[in-house]
């Protein structure tokens, strides 16, 4: 990880939130004088020059709806690293409309 220069995270929503596998994946990395430490002006992240691309699958609760309590805290957690360089790619919702989900996914993709 901290050798990484582009990381690829997949991630599930698990009850309105990340799973506790990708959690406890959070715990290990996120380590003072490892990947952040406190400065004069509060916690700063150790990692740099990474960029990040994050997968986000659902069945119905959808990216930046009110009851979207991952994708913030995904972002949070990667700044607070220093990763600050970071790609969503929605793929959320795939309960309600597979196709449109997948077609949407993959034109993001592409475009990268
Ligand atoms: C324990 C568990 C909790 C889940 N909670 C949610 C949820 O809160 N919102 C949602 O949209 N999907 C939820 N899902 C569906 C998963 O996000 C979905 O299974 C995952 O994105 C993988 O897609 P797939 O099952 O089509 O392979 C949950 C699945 C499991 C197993």
């Amino acid at each position: 990880m901290q050798e990484a220069d582009i990381l690829v995270i997949g991630l599930a929503v698990y009850n309105f939130s990340v799973p506790a596998a990708f959690k406890a994946w959070i715990d290990q990395v996120v380590r003072s004088k490892v990947t952040f430490h406190y400065a004069e002006n509060g916690p700063e992240g150790l990692l740099e020059n990474k960029k990040a691309y994050v997968v986000i699958a659902s069945g119905g609760t959808q990216v930046g709806s009110d009851i979207d309590f991952f994708s913030a805290y995904v972002r949070h957690i990667l700044a607070f690293i220093g990763i600050t360089d970071v790609t969503f790619i929605d793929s959320s919702g795939i309960g309600r409309d597979e196709k449109k989900v997948l077609a949407c996914a993959n034109e993001a993709i592409v475009a990268l």
